[in-house]
């Protein structure tokens, strides 16, 4: 079927939302955003990169529907997920004269979509926004949900918000300029979704993700909306991580350290750690025996076939043993007192949340994964 174009609606009583997904939706952006109402200025947050290759578009796309828009441009990368920065954007904001009523525009990656998200959630007290993802990672996870905030000296994310946005755009041709290892590194959200929770998606993956990862714009949209009618699902069920919303977090106990391990680095992206991570998690899944062998062997098979990271030893450069990694499982958000919670997995596509995983059993994926470098 071809599908060129859709919307996924996330049916949060008072705070609903589309998502909007297809090629050519900036030129658009006008016609979506007016009909919000506001002054008809809309304050713009991004990164110089995604200013660089897109901010002429967005404007024009805003102009033609009568808006008027200023921009800031923040440098790119995950550094500026900061309290310096959340003053700068706050500061802009608030000289742009951003009232209540009024869009500020979230234009960029996940970087982007978190910082704007909170500087619009605590500028008096909560304004609307409008998120325009322009990564792989943020048009599938970061960009739906609310999830919003900065990081500290202390952590990742510690300091946030639950945030929903008024709309989400995502313009499936800007993927086109991605570089490779950005856009394969988004895919480790994609497929984690298949992982976690719908076999035929993962099914729909092996057989159509060299393509999508090519280009095929139709497989990028149907890629993206199955993802985040996942994503949406999950979040109306548990908008505040009360319970399955954790499920998302496949993957990222042992993305979290490893991130963590490599200094939050370009060694490792956030999406590669992603993915390594779930193919980590089925292996702790099938050593516990909840899931058969051949399920982590058929995930690294898939993994390995799009060609992004699967194994410790795709990370170059050293990595502290077993024990310091384990450790640093121990700082991640999802501890609840004192205990690390999982997310394993009874088959593909049928993962759940446990707090139940013996030591020893983790140590020993950690250890086998670090002899194999
Ligand atoms: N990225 C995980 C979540 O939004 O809950």
């Amino acid at each position: 079927m071809i599908k060129t174009a859709s919307v996924v609606h996330v049916d949060l009583p008072g705070r609903e939302y589309d998502i909007q997904i297809g090629p050519g939706l900036l030129g658009k952006v006008g016609a979506f955003i007016a009909p919000f109402g506001g002054r008809k200025h809309v304050a713009i947050v991004t990164d110089e990169t995604v200013a660089g290759l897109h901010l002429a578009s967005l404007q024009a796309g805003l102009t033609a529907a009568g808006l008027t828009s200023e921009a800031l441009a923040l440098p790119a990368g995950e550094s500026t997920k900061c309290w310096v920065e959340l003053e700068r954007t706050c500061d802009f904001l608030l000289d742009q004269k951003v009232e209540r009523g009024d869009i500020v525009i979230a234009f960029g990656g996940g970087v982007i979509g978190d910082l704007a998200g909170f500087a619009a959630a605590v500028l008096r007290r909560g304004v609307r926004f409008v998120q325009i993802p322009t990564s792989l990672l943020a048009q599938v996870d970061s960009s739906v949900g609310g999830k919003t905030g900065i990081n500290t000296k202390h952590g990742k994310n510690l300091i946030g918000a639950f945030h929903q946005p008024t709309l989400v755009l995502a313009d499936t041709a800007l993927l086109g300029t991605l570089a490779p290892r950005d856009f394969l590194a988004g895919y480790g959200e994609v497929v984690k979704y298949g992982l976690l929770g719908d076999l035929k998606f993962f099914e729909w993956l092996e057989k159509h993700g060299l393509a999508m990862a090519a280009g095929d714009m139709d497989a990028r949209v149907q890629a993206v909306t199955r993802s985040v009618q996942m994503k949406a699902d999950i979040v109306q069920r548990d908008e505040t991580e009360q319970g399955d919303r954790a499920l998302l977090n496949l993957g990222h106990t042992f993305c979290h350290a490893l991130e963590a391990a490599t200094g939050y680095s370009d060694r490792l992206l956030h999406g590669e750690g992603v993915a390594i991570g779930c193919a980590m998690a089925f292996e702790l899944s099938a050593r516990l025996g909840l899931c058969s062998q051949e399920s982590p062997s058929r995930v690294r098979a898939h993994l390995r076939q799009m060609g992004t990271k699967v194994d410790l030893r795709d990370i170059e450069g050293d990595l502290p043993d077993a024990e310091t990694l384990l450790g640093l499982m121990g700082q991640d958000k999802k501890v609840v007192a004192g205990q690390l919670r999982f997310i394993l997995a009874r088959e593909i596509g049928d993962a759940f949340i446990t707090s139940d995983v013996p030591r020893e059993v983790v140590l020993s994926v950690l250890k086998d994964a670090l002899a194999e470098r």
